[in-house]
């Protein structure tokens, strides 16, 4: 997925605007970028493989010119190249472009036979072909949009410069965009960090609409009315304060997160909650990490509310056949909510008739506004691409969901407990977070080549977020595996000093995972336990205790060391820690 800007403004530095703004999205994608403005009558690009910081060196900040758009770059079609990189320039047409159109081989095949000849292997410069060729028969741009939008299958956010028009364009269908508005300035972005050093005001653009911004803006689809957006948050999006990653520094605001969220519903009783006691079956979605957080709540909801739940991976939920009840609800979990196999499970589970609830980080993104209800995990904008208090937060609401589920059925007889319980909760993160020696584990596993994660149940499911996290900051090969499933197979991979970092914190299978951690011990494994029982064993070689609080309460919390171990082991490795090879943010492509 990638990140587009566009601004037009009543001043003369549109170039500086959009590179500040663009910094801002570039945890969407970084493996090129790129910048167009209209200058000398004709409309200029400079754009180059590699990030942001690598483009800024080519371009002159003095050139005036008050309109600018640039891209960001997560390669989809083509590899990440000068040559691919956005923008795309065909004829009068300049564009930017974030998604992927499905019919661009098709389309490009007739193009050819038109004689256009294409440099790039990019779907976005078969849409700058196509524009142009509508141009040719049609002076009237907004009616060229229109019919390209008649003509194009798939997601697109499109930032357009034409080169006998001094208007900015813009064109959105299932990948995110939204309008920034402040006095001097128009912006289109593809989230909102982009426009905050220079509004927070905005509105989301809605599929099918086309933007054309000059002196002032007009939306055409159908008269749509679009509602101006106040963004509350006055994050600061330019430092990482006193961090030096965005990782750490949003590690370190999980105690508020949780905190916040937790007093704000417990409050009163859970009230502001839906009630999922009215439904026979319920599914939770996601991708990667949110899917990490469905198997969490699975375990949840069947063990302390006596509720079925099955989680699903999106992207085979979507294509796999689902069996819906009158009484079924879907769940989606997603810290963007522009994730695109998400967005699509939501729309098509909608389509059915079933129940939609997000639970979504990104305010007002696309899957909480197509869900049928919504709760905002209010972690505020997460910058690192491994996401960490957003992760957290989506457990504190699944875990307050099966809290008022259970307390309705009567299996919970009062809430008093975990509301004492949450008044050390933020003291408990930040001993978890500053008390334990991560770098001493660290320096013990940083240098091998694999590393295992088990658990059982639940410690399963922490377990697999704990080797995500490692795996995508730090590159190291990890598995996990159901600790019980480990001989069956992959138990061959253990050999002498082979790192196993088992999870226990689930009460019914903890001498089970003990069993497990001796067989792999006695194969020359070195075992990390991560704990909140008292145990004590000769087949543990390290053990990191944590406090145990509450069943609901251990979920959240247990993951923080996995977080701090994989922080530090891709810190003594050296690598991009907010900005991992190959990732992007949220992946708004399926
Ligand atoms: C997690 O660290 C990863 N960045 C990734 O697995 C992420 O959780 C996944 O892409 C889902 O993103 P979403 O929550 O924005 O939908």
């Amino acid at each position: 997925m990638c990140g587009i800007v566009g601004v037009l403004s009543k001043d003369k530095d549109a170039i500086k605007k959009v590179i500040s703004c663009l910094k801002h999205l570039e945890y969407r994608g970084y493996d090129s970028a790129g910048v167009a403005y209209p200058y000398n009558n004709e409309i200029k690009i400079i754009k180059k493989q590699g990030r942001i910081s690598e483009l800024e060196k080519m371009l002159d900040f003095n050139v005036e010119t008050n309109c600018a758009i640039a891209h960001t770059r997560w390669a989809t079609n083509g590899k990440a190249s000068d040559t691919n990189a956005h923008p795309h320039q065909v004829g009068k047409v300049t564009i930017v472009h974030n998604g992927i159109i499905e019919n661009a081989d098709e389309l490009k095949k007739e193009l050819e036979k038109l004689n256009y000849h294409f440099k790039s292997e990019t779907d976005t410069e078969v849409i700058a072909a196509l524009l142009d060729n509508l141009c040719q028969n049609d002076n009237d741009k907004i009616s060229v949009l229109q019919k390209l939008e008649q003509k194009l299958k798939g997601s697109y956010a499109l930032g357009i410069l034409f080169s006998d028009d001094d208007a900015l364009y813009a064109v959105k269908k299932d990948s995110p965009l939204i309008l920034g508005i402040s006095d001097d300035d128009y912006f289109i972005a593809s989230d909102v960090p982009a426009i905050l050093d220079y509004t927070n005001k905005y509105i989301v653009l809605e599929d099918n609409d086309i933007v054309k911004i000059n002196t002032d803006y007009h939306i055409y689809n159908n008269d749509a009315k679009r509602e101006i957006h106040h963004f509350a948050y006055t994050y600061d999006l330019n430092s990482k304060a006193e961090f030096p990653h965005y990782m750490l520094k949003e590690i370190n605001e999980q105690p508020l997160v949780i905190y916040n969220l937790l007093d704000k519903y417990l409050k009163d009783d859970l009230i502001k909650l839906p009630d999922l006691s009215k439904y026979d079956q319920i599914d939770i979605v996601g991708c990667g990490s949110a899917y990490h957080t469905a198997l969490v709540a699975k375990t949840l909801f069947e063990e302390y509310s006596d509720t079925k739940v099955s989680a699903y991976v999106a992207s085979e939920y979507r294509y796999q056949k689902n069996f819906f009840s009158p009484h079924s609800i879907a769940i989606f979990i997603s810290q963007s909510g522009e994730t695109a196999d998400t967005l699509a499970c939501a729309r098509q589970v909608k389509e059915k008739g079933v129940a939609t609830l997000a639970i979504v980080n990104a305010n007002l993104s696309s899957i909480a506004r197509e869900c049928d209800d919504v709760i905002y995990i209010e972690a505020g904008p997460e910058i690192a691409v491994a996401t960490t208090k957003a992760y957290t937060a989506q457990i504190t609401i699944l875990s307050l969901l099966a809290l008022k589920v259970a307390y309705q059925k009567g299996l919970v007889q009062s809430l008093d407990d975990i509301k004492q319980d949450i008044t050390h909760i933020k003291e408990i993160i930040v001993h978890l977070i500053n008390d334990i020696n991560y770098i001493k584990i660290a320096k013990k596993i940083y240098q091998r080549r694999d590393i295992f994660f088990i658990g059982r149940l639940i410690d399963y499911a922490i377990a697999l977020e704990g080797s995500l996290k490692l795996k995508e900051i730090s590159y190291i090969h990890s598995e996990t595996y159901p600790a019980g499933e480990l001989k069956h197979g992959t138990i061959s991979l253990i050999e002498e000093n082979s790192p196993v970092i088992a999870v226990i914190t689930y009460d019914k299978t903890i001498d089970k995972t003990i069993s497990n951690i001796k067989e792999v011990k006695a194969r020359g494994a070195y075992n990390i336990i991560l704990t909140n029982q008292d145990l004590d064993n000769e087949a543990f070689d390290y053990v990191i205790k944590i406090p145990k609080v509450n069943a609901f309460l251990d979920p959240i919390i247990s993951i923080i060391p996995l977080q701090l171990l994989a922080y530090y082991v891709a810190r003594l490795n050296g690598c991009d820690i907010d900005k991992p090879r190959n990732l992007a943010k949220s992946v708004t492509v399926e």
